[in-house]
C-alpha cells in the first residue's frame, strides 16, 4: 500500500436533523424532518401534517447535539478527525423559509459549533440542505415545485456563507440530490424537494421540475459563493450506488447505461452545468413540459461544482428482463447481487464498487472527489464487560478504505478525504430508528427513545483513532 495524501482530510460525517435535538428551541421553526414519524425495516416513515400529539418523532430530540456538541467534538478531535461534515438546519436560520431576517439565536449556534471545531483544527464541511428545508415552505409553497424556493435557498445560503466565510471553506449545496429519482417512494421526494405527491399527476415529471430549481439553486450558489470568498470550494453531493448489468448480455448492459442516468443526470448537470442531451430526449419522448429560461441555463453554466461529494454505501444490479427474484422499484427488473453479501436492512456490501464509482466519477468529470459518506448500519450490543465489540463495522471500513487507496495511488484519482458516515450512533434518515447504527461512538437510546444519552467508545472508536493517526496505513 502506497498510502494517502498528506492532507487527507479523515473525519466524520452527520446531518443536523440525525443529531442535534432542540427541534424548537432558540427560535428554530420546524423543518420538514420533524413531521417524520420513527418506521423501521418494512414499515416506512409517515409524513404528518404539521406535528401532531401522539406520534414518536425521533428527531425531535435526536441525541441532544445541540446542547452536548462540545463532549462530542472533543471525543471527534480523540480520534484525530480533520474534518467533520456536518449540515446547517435551514429552518434554525430562517424558521419559516420566507422571513426577511434570520433568527440571530440559530447564526450563533452555527459560530459556536464552528468555532468549537476550530479550536482543534478540525475542518468543517458544510451541506446546505440535507433532508431539511422549513415545513412552512412545504404547506404554503408546495416546496420546490414553485420556483420561488430558488431564491428562498439562495437568501438563506447567502446568509450562512457570509456569516461563515471565515470559518467554513468547504460546502455542498444538497444531499443526495438524486434520491428523488426513484419516484416510487414518498419519502425522498419530500425529503429532497419539499413535495407530497398529489393522487393522479405524473410523478416523474414533477421530480424533474423540481430537481432541476434545485440544480439552478445550486448554481446560483456556487457563484455567489465563489463572489463571498474566491477560497471556498464549493461542490455537489450524490448519493452514488452504481447500478451493474446482470449479465454481459448486450441488452443488459445497455439497461445499466439508461438506470445510471438516472444518477448522471444531477451530477453532470452540477459538474458540467448543461442538461445532458439523453434527458431532454427523454423529456420529448414523455411530453414532459419542463420549465426553465435562457437565464437558468446561463445560471447552471457559470455555477459549476468545484469537487464532487458522494455517499457510497452498495451498489445494484439491474436485468432487462424479468428474472427469478428480480423485483421492480426505482428501475423495473432489480437483481440481488450473488456476489456479495447484504446487511440486515438489504444493503449490499460492495467495496470494490467504491474503487469503481471512483474511478468512473473521476474520469468522467476530472474534479476531485469527496467521500463524504459510507459506513454499515448494525445493531449493536453492549457487552457484559460494557464494550462494544463492532469488528463487523472495523470490517466493512477497512475493505473500503483499501479499494480507496487503491483508486488513488492506482486509477489516479484525486480524492480529497473521507468521512464516514454517522460517525457518533444518530437517527436513521430511512427508518427513524437509533438502532440502525454506524457511529464509532455508541449513544445510549433505543428505538422508542429511552435511554441515558451516555456516550461510550465502541472498538471501532480506537481502530479510527490508528487509522488516522498512521494516515491509513495501518488498517
Ligand atoms: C444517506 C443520507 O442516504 O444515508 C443520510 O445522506 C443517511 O442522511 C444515510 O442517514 C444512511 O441511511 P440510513 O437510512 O441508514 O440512516
Amino acid at each position: 500500500m502506497v498510502g494517502f495524501p498528506k492532507d487527507f482530510l479523515w473525519g466524520g460525517a452527520v446531518a443536523a436533523h440525525q443529531l442535534e435535538g432542540g427541534w424548537n428551541k432558540d427560535g428554530k421553526g420546524a423543518s420538514i424532518a420533524d413531521v417524520m414519524t420513527a418506521g423501521r425495516h418494512g414499515v416506512p416513515r409517515q409524513i404528518t401534517d404539521g406535528v401532531v400529539e401522539g406520534y414518536n418523532y425521533p428527531n425531535h430530540e435526536a441525541i441532544d447535539f445541540y446542547s452536548r456538541y462540545k463532549e462530542d467534538i472533543k471525543l471527534f478531535a480523540e480520534m484525530g478527525f480533520k474534518s467533520f461534515r456536518t449540515s446547517i438546519a435551514w429552518s434554525r436560520i430562517f424558521p419559516n423559509g420566507d422571513d426577511d431576517q434570520p433568527n440571530e439565536a440559530g447564526l450563533q449556534f452555527y459560530d459556536d459549533l464552528f468555532d468549537e471545531l476550530l479550536k482543534y483544527d478540525i475542518e468543517p464541511v458544510i451541506t446546505l440542505s440535507h433532508f431539511e428545508m422549513p415545513y412552512h415552505l412545504v404547506k404554503k409553497y408546495g416546496g420546490f415545485r414553485n420556483r420561488k424556493l430558488i431564491d428562498f435557498f439562495v437568501t438563506y445560503a447567502e446568509t450562512v456563507m457570509k456569516r461563515y466565510k471565515h470559518k467554513v471553506k468547504y460546502w455542498m449545496t444538497f444531499n443526495e440530490i438524486n434520491n428523488q429519482s426513484d419516484t416510487t417512494h414518498d419519502l425522498h421526494i419530500f425529503t429532497n424537494s419539499g413535495i407530497l405527491f398529489q393522487e393522479g399527476e405524473n410523478r416523474e415529471e414533477t421530480m424533474y421540475q423540481a430537481a432541476l430549481y434545485e440544480l439552478i439553486a445550486s448554481a446560483k450558489v456556487v457563484k455567489l459563493g465563489h463572489e463571498i470568498n474566491p477560497d471556498f470550494q464549493i461542490g455537489c453531493m450524490m448519493a452514488y450506488v452504481p447500478i451493474y448489468p446482470y449479465s454481459c448480455h448486450p441488452e443488459d448492459m445497455m439497461e445499466s447505461v439508461i438506470a445510471m442516468r438516472n444518477r448522471w443526470f444531477f451530477s453532470d448537470i452540477h459538474a458540467r452545468g448543461e442538461i445532458p442531451s439523453y434527458i431532454k430526449k427523454y423529456w420529448e419522448r414523455n411530453g414532459y413540459d419542463i420549465e426553465y429560461t435562457e437565464a437558468d441555463e446561463a445560471a447552471l453554466k457559470e455555477g459549476t461544482v468545484d469537487y464532487i461529494g458522494f455517499s457510497y454505501y452498495m451498489s445494484g444490479v439491474v436485468s432487462s428482463r424479468k428474472i427469478e427474484g428480480s423485483r421492480s422499484g426505482e428501475f423495473k427488473h432489480l437483481v440481488r447481487n450473488p456476489h456479495v453479501q447484504a446487511s440486515e436492512w438489504g444493503w449490499q456490501i460492495d467495496p470494490v464498487g467504491l474503487r469503481y464509482t471512483l474511478s468512473v466519477v473521476y474520469e468522467r468529470y476530472q474534479k476531485p472527489l469527496f467521500i463524504v459518506e459510507n459506513g454499515f448500519g448494525a445493531r449493536d450490543v453492549i457487552e457484559a464487560d460494557g464494550s462494544i465489540q463492532d469488528d463487523y463495522r472495523i470490517q466493512y471500513l477497512k475493505q473500503h478504505i483499501v479499494e480507496m487507496e487503491k483508486a488513488i495511488n492506482i486509477d489516479g484519482v484525486e480524492l480529497l478525504g473521507y468521512t464516514p458516515w454517522g460517525c457518533i450512533d444518530i437517527v436513521s434518515f430511512g427508518t427513524g430508528e437509533m438502532e440502525k447504527r454506524y457511529g464509532f461512538i455508541y449513544v445510549d437510546k433505543d428505538n422508542n427513545g429511552h435511554g441515558s444519552l451516555e456516550r461510550k467508545r465502541k472498538k471501532s472508536f480506537e481502530w479510527y483513532k490508528q487509522v488516522i493517526a498512521t494516515n491509513g496505513k495501518e488498517l
